[in-house]
């Protein structure tokens, strides 16, 4: 709000502070008329401290003027409405629209990695972005993937680590060289690797909770220990992807070339993107979505117990087995789609609950996979990720890891039943979603205890109403509740959990 005076309004003002500093002054506002009493200017000056002090404190603005000629002769009800109507404007909410990605790929792996992209880039939701290459490929029109850039020339920077290969230079440049672009309406810069899929509306809640008017690097570490000691537990991972805010972004590329002269020995793109934070002195925000997955193996052991937070991003998905088992690794991403769609919120995050009629416990990671186990697992067993998978020495060494993880079975009669999402759907009279997931058959070892054994379920079918307000909430797991227990299959609802509703048995 701009303060707009007419020059006979400041004539009063000045008067009026002149009088209130010096008491002596018989001083009548001209338009006031000379035979005011002094007791009405008294009342004046006091309507109008009330009323500074009143918009001060609702509208937390310091412009505004004390509006005397409104005052003056003004009834109580136009004080109220002039009161009541401060204009408070809500923040437009950070959409896909203002993100800008900038992906780096190479020429030598294009063919094959575009299919990652592929399955996260919509052009029709008017993302933003650029591809960075090292080298011109050959390209189709209308290929469902962003535009194509040729990374400038970094020959110049020196490169001095034996182990990296000096394409880490052009790669941090990315976000630079995206800023030169002068696009419009940007607010955020994410990052990411060809091998890195982004689940975009996720992106877009996790963005939401910050500032971008204000310096931010947002992103997460490394699964592994080794790794985030070797570079820093300080960096966000490049192929996790990290987002940095527009303001952030313009310091940067005002300094990011001289900074990465500073750095010659470094290994990769994203360590010199942290020096150059460091020089910034702005710090990575760790947001647990974002997943660089520095493993080898299967990863459902992860995903299976993904934190109470929105999944971000997928990483190292040529590295790792395929998310489901007997497709290629892009069939398995694009069934991990079908749920995204219809509740990106919800996809992948943990509930656990029991068939007490059977001693089974169960845990769903919804649109993923479901796990029975024999007997009662507590939560915070389950919740810890089950190790499926080998660390980035390829070795089953759970201390690499900076974060609990507990064996795939302590007793062989806990090895969990697994079943995988097949279908999934959503009934537009209920509004709920129903996905089924379908029994992973492997041998189990032998079991002696007198629990039932699950071994004859085919199925489970769960439940769920879309939530897309999930995470506006305070990070809780959902609950879930089984329904019916055949003997070939299991029905469960997934939901928010209700008043005193709780994970027991
Ligand atoms: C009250 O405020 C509204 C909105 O600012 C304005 O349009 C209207 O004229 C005001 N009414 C009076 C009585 O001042
Ligand atoms: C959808 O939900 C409605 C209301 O619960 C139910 O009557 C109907 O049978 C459901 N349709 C399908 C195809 O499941
Ligand atoms: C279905 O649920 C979603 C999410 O709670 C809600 O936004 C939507 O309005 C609901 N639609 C109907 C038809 O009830």
């Amino acid at each position: 709000m701009k303060l707009v005076q007419k020059d006979s309004e400041k004539v009063i003002w000045d008067q009026m502070r002149t009088h209130a500093s010096n008491t002596t002054s018989p001083i009548l506002p001209n338009r006031v008329g000379s035979g005011l009493p002094k007791l009405m200017l008294y009342l004046i000056l006091f309507v109008c401290a009330t009323y500074l002090v009143y918009t001060l404190k609702l509208l937390n603005t310091s412009n505004l003027p004390c509006p005397e000629q409104d005052l003056l002769f003004s009834t109580r009800d136009s004080l109220q409405n002039i009161t009541l109507t401060p204009a408070i404007v809500e923040p437009e909410k950070t959409e896909l629209k203002h993100i800008v990605f900038g992906i780096a790929a190479s020429a030598k792996l294009w063919e094959k990695r575009r299919n990652y992209i592929r399955l996260w880039w919509k052009k029709e939701a008017k993302m933003r972005g650029i591809v960075w290459l090292d080298n011109p490929v050959k390209t189709q029109p209308d290929d469902g993937l962003p535009p194509l850039k040729i990374s400038g020339d970094t020959s110049h920077f020196a490169y001095k680590n034996k182990q990296g290969h000096r394409s880490a230079i052009r790669i941090s440049r990315i976000i630079s060289e995206t800023m030169r672009l002068g696009m419009e309406n940007v607010r955020w810069f994410v990052m990411g690797d060809d091998d890195t899929v982004f689940i975009t509306d996720n992106l877009v809640r996790v963005l939401n909770k910050y500032d971008h008017n204000q310096y931010y690097y947002i992103g997460s570490l490394s699964e592994s220990h080794l790794q985030n000691i070797y570079f820093s537990y300080g960096m966000a991972y490049g192929g996790g992807g990290f987002a940095i805010s527009y303001p952030l972004a313009k310091a940067l590329e005002k300094m990011q070339d001289r900074c990465i002269q500073r750095y010659p020995g470094l290994y990769g793109s994203d360590d010199r993107m942290q020096a150059c934070m460091a020089e910034l002195g702005v710090p990575l925000t760790k947001e647990l979505g974002f997943h660089q997955y520095d493993v080898y193996g299967n990863l459902f052991g992860l995903l299976a117990a993904h934190p109470v937070t929105p999944i971000v991003s997928l990483h190292h998905l040529d590295v790792v087995e395929p998310i489901f088992p007997e497709v290629t690794r892009v069939e398995a991403l694009q069934r991990l789609m079908l749920p995204m769609k219809l509740d990106s919120a919800g996809l992948i995050q943990q509930s656990i609950c029991y068939d007490s009629s059977k001693s089974w416990t169960v845990s769903v990671s919804w649109g993923f996979a479901i796990q029975v186990f024999r007997g009662i697992l507590s939560p915070r067993e389950v919740e810890m990720p089950s190790r499926t998978f080998l660390n980035w020495y390829r070795r089953a060494d759970y201390t690499a890891y900076a974060f609990n993880t507990r064996p795939v079975a302590r007793n062989p009669c806990q090895k969990p039943f697994v079943f995988y999402m097949t279908k999934v759907r959503l009934n537009s009279t209920s509004n709920e979603t129903i996905s089924e997931y379908a029994r992973h058959r492997v041998p189990h070892p032998a079991c002696k205890w007198k629990i039932l054994d699950p071994s004859n379920l085919d199925k489970v079918v769960v439940y769920k109403r879309p939530d897309p307000q999930l995470w506006d909430r305070s990070p809780r797991r959902n609950c879930c509740r089984v329904l019916e227990s055949k003997k070939k299959g299991l029905v469960v609802d997934v939901g928010v959990c209700e008043e005193g509703e709780i994970s027991e048995v």
